[in-house]
C-alpha cells in the first residue's frame, strides 16, 4: 500500500509511466471505462476546492469508480474534535483510496500513517501539492516536449505557493532546467527550498522584474497571491497586485513560450492573455484529470 505525500515520493521513471499512462488515457478512454469498478475514492478537502476536488471525482468516474465525498470541513466530525489519524481510520473501512486537502501542513502525511488505504496529498497548506505538479508536468510535456533543457520562470507569491514547492521539486530533477524566481521581496522562495536548489548546484536567479525575465522564459508559472496564508489583510492588498500579466509583457516572450497558472486565477492574468495560443493554463486543468486517473490507476495497482 503506498500513498503520495510529495512529488519526490515519484521517481523520475515513474513520472514517465504515469505521463504515458495518462496519455493512453486521452487516446483510448474507453480501454479505462471500467478499470475502478467496485472501488470508491474518498475526498476528504478540509480548504476550499473547486478544481482538485472535482478532478478528483471526474477522474475517479471515468474509471468507473465511486466516489464519497464529504460536504464541508465545517460539516465533518473534524468540527466536533477528531483528529486527522482517527478520520484515516475510519475512512480505511469505506473506501479504497482518499484524496485529501488540508490547511495544515503534513495532515495528509498524518493520515497516510493511519490509514490502511493509500492516501494521495491534494494540497497541504504552503507546502506541497503533487497532484498539481503532476497536472503541470503532462501540460509541459504535451506543449514542448521535453522536461530537460527548460528556463521556468515561477512568478508571484513564491512563499505560500505549494504548487511552485512541488514544481521545482519536480523540476530540478531534469537536465539543463534553470528557475527564476520572480517575486516581490517579502513573497520569496522559503529558503528550505532555495537551499535544497543551492545544495543540489541547479542554477536559479532571484529578480523582481517580470519585464526583464520574459525574453529567456520557455515555460512562465504564474501564481496567485495566497491570501488566506497571509496574517494580515494590509500586507495582502499591498501585495496581491504586484504582477498582472498582459498581452504587453507577453509580447515580451518567445514565440513558443508556454504560460502556466494552476488556477483559480485572481488579477495576476488579464483575460486578454488568454486568447494567445501560448496561454497553457485551460488545457492544464485537463491535463490534471488524466494524471489523476494514472495516479489512482498506479496507486490501487489496477
Ligand atoms: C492551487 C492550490 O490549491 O494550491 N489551486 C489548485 O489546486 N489548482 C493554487 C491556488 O489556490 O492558488
Amino acid at each position: 500500500m503506498r500513498s503520495v505525500i510529495d512529488i519526490k515520493e515519484l521517481s523520475v521513471e515513474e513520472i514517465d509511466e504515469l505521463v504515458a499512462v495518462a496519455k493512453d488515457i486521452i487516446e483510448n478512454p474507453a480501454g479505462y471505462a471500467h478499470k475502478c469498478e467496485g472501488k470508491k475514492l474518498a475526498t476528504l478537502f478540509f480548504e476550499p476546492s473547486t478544481r482538485t476536488r472535482l478532478s478528483f471525482e471526474a477522474a475517479m468516474y471515468e474509471l468507473g469508480g465511486n466516489v464519497l465525498s464529504m460536504a464541508s470541513a465545517a460539516s465533518s466530525s473534524a468540527s466536533k474534535g477528531e483528529s486527522v489519524a482517527d478520520t484515516a481510520k475510519v475512512i480505511s473501512c469505506y473506501a479504497d483510496i482518499i484524496a485529501m486537502r488540508h490547511p495544515k501542513e503534513g495532515a495528509p502525511m498524518v493520515a497516510a500513517m493511519n490509514a490502511t488505504i493509500p492516501v494521495i496529498n491534494a494540497g497541504d497548506g504552503g507546502h506541497n501539492h503533487p497532484t498539481q505538479t503532476l497536472a503541470d508536468l503532462l501540460t509541459i510535456c504535451r506543449e514542448k516536449g521535453r522536461f530537460d533543457h527548460l528556463t521556468i520562470g515561477l512568478c508571484g507569491d513564491l512563499k505560500f505557493g505549494r504548487t511552485v514547492h512541488s514544481l521545482i521539486a519536480a523540476m530540478e530533477r531534469y537536465e539543463g532546467v534553470k528557475f527564476v524566481l520572480i517575486s516581490p521581496d517579502e513573497l520569496k522562495l522559503p529558503s528550505y527550498v532555495k537551499n535544497g536548489l543551492k545544495q543540489k548546484g541547479i542554477p536559479y536567479e532571484q529578480t523582481a522584474d517580470l519585464e526583464a525575465a520574459m525574453p529567456e522564459l520557455d515555460v512562465l508559472y504564474m501564481t496567485r497571491v495566497q491570501q488566506e496564508r497571509f496574517f494580515n489583510e494590509e500586507d495582502y492588498l499591498r501585495l496581491k497586485d504586484s504582477y498582472i500579466l498582459t498581452p504587453e509583457k507577453m509580447a515580451l516572450g518567445k514565440p513558443d513560450l508556454i504560460v502556466m497558472h494552476p488556477l483559480p486565477r485572481v488579477n495576476e492574468i488579464s483575460v486578454a492573455v488568454d486568447e494567445d495560443p501560448r496561454a497553457c493554463y485551460f488545457k492544464q486543468v485537463l491535463n490534471g484529470k488524466y494524471m489523476r486517473m494514472a495516479l489512482i490507476l498506479k496507486l490501487l495497482g489496477l
